[in-house]
C-alpha cells in the first residue's frame, strides 16, 4: 500500500510543489490548507501536473475539531506541516496574530499525532534562525541567535517545540526540520509557483511582477552592505529541489534512518549571491527588463547568509 502523507499548508508556495514531487516519488498526499494566502486554483495546477485528484480539506490547523476529523478520514504516518504565516515586516505590527498562527497551529497537529498515532513530522523552518552569524556559511551548529522578528521567533520555538515533543514522547514522535534559505522559482510547468495575496514581501515574486508590468518599480534595500556590490547576500535554492529535499526527508523520517528523534538540516545551495545579482541575471536569461532602484535598507533585514550544505549531502 502506498504511504500517505499530510501536508498542511499545501495550497502554498512550497507546499504546492512539494506535494507534486511527493507524488511522483509514490506517495498518496491530502492537502489540507485554509487559504488564507493561497487560491485553490493552486490545487488544479497540482492536479494537471501529476494527473492525480488531489484530496483536499478547507480547515484551519487551529480548529483542532475540524482537523481531527481529517485524520480520522484518512490513514497516514507522516505529516508535513508548512501551514505558517510568514511576512516578517506584518509580523512586528501583529505579533500576537503570528504566535497564535504558527505555534497554536504547530501545537494542535502535534496533539492530534499523539492522540491519533502518527508518527514522523517534517517542519518547515527557516534559515532566519541563524539571524546574522559570526561566521559564514552557517552551519547547524552555527549558534541560533536571538530572533530578529516575531515571525523568526516562531520558527525558533517551533524547532524547540517540537524537539521537547520528540523527546518526551521517546520516539513515538519523530521529528525532522528543514531551514530553508531562500526558496525561488517554480515548477517548470509554470502551472504552480509563487503567487502571494496583494503586494508581496519577497524579492523574487517582486521582480517577476514588475518584469510582468503588475508593479512599477522593485526596491532595492540598501547597496550600502559589506558585500562586493553592496546589496545584501543570500542563498537562493530552486523550489523543485526544496521540495525534494521534503520527499527525502519524509523517508529518512518513515524508513526509520533518523538519527536522533528531532533532526534539523540546512537546505540551501551554498552559494552566495547578491540582490542586485540577481536580478540582473533575470534580466539577462528572459530577456526583460526589471526597473529598479536603490532605497534604504530594509529594517530586520541581515547583510549576509548563506549554507552549508555538508550535513544535508552527507545524510
Ligand atoms: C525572509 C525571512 C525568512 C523567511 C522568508 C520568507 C528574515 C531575515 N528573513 O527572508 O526568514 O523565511 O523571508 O518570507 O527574516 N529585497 C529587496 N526588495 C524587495 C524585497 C526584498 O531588495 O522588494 C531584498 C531584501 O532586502 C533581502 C533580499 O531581497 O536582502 C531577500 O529578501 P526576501 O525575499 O524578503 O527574503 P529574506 O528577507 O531573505
Amino acid at each position: 500500500m502506498k504511504e500517505c502523507v499530510l501536508v498542511t499548508g499545501g495550497a502554498g508556495y512550497i507546499g504546492t510543489h512539494t506535494t507534486v514531487e511527493l507524488i511522483n516519488a509514490g506517495y498518496d498526499v491530502v492537502v489540507v490548507d485554509n487559504l488564507s494566502n493561497s487560491d485553490i486554483s493552486a490545487i488544479s495546477g497540482v492536479e494537471k501536473i501529476t494527473g492525480c485528484k488531489i484530496p483536499f480539506e478547507q480547515v484551519n490547523c487551529l480548529d483542532k475539531a475540524a482537523l481531527d476529523k481529517v485524520f480520522k478520514k484518512y490513514k497516514f504516518n507522516s505529516v508535513i506541516h508548512f501551514a505558517a504565516y510568514k511576512a516578517v515586516g506584518e509580523s512586528v505590527s501583529e505579533p500576537l496574530k503570528y504566535y497564535h498562527n504558527n505555534l497554536g497551529s504547530l501545537m494542535t497537529v502535534l496533539e492530534l499525532m499523539q492522540e491519533n498515532g502518527v508518527k514522523n513530522i517534517v517542519f518547515s523552518s527557516s534559515a532566519t534562525v541563524y539571524g546574522q552569524p559570526e561566521e559564514l556559511p552557517a552551519t547547524e551548529n552555527t549558534p541560533r541567535q536571538k530572533a530578529n522578528s516575531p515571525y523568526g521567533n516562531t520558527k525558533q520555538i517551533g524547532e524547540d517545540i517540537i524537539a521537547d515533543t520528540a523527546r518526551a514522547t521517546e520516539g513515538k514522535i519523530t521529528a525532522l526540520a528543514l531551514r530553508y534559505f531562500n526558496p525561488v522559482g517554480a515548477h517548470p510547468s509554470a502551472l504552480i509557483g509563487e503567487l502571494p495575496k496583494g503586494v508581496p514581501n519577497n524579492l523574487v515574486p517582486f521582480i517577476t511582477q514588475t518584469a510582468a508590468g503588475v508593479r512599477d518599480c522593485l526596491n532595492v534595500f540598501g547597496d550600502d552592505y559589506n558585500t562586493p556590490d553592496g546589496s545584501a547576500l543570500r542563498d537562493f535554492i530552486d523550489v523543485v529541489d526544496l521540495a525534494k529535499a521534503h520527499v527525502v526527508a519524509i523517508g529518512r523520517l518513515i524508513a526509520g534512518k533518523n538519527k536522533s528523534v528531532y533532526e534539523y538540516f540546512n537546505i540551501g545551495t551554498g552559494k552566495p549571491l547578491s540582490v542586485l545579482e540577481l536580478i540582473h541575471i533575470f534580466e539577462q536569461v528572459n530577456g526583460v527588463k526589471v526597473p529598479h532602484k536603490i532605497v534604504g535598507r530594509r529594517p530586520g533585514d541581515v547583510e549576509k547568509i548563506w549554507a552549508s550544505t555538508d550535513l544535508a549531502k552527507n545524510e
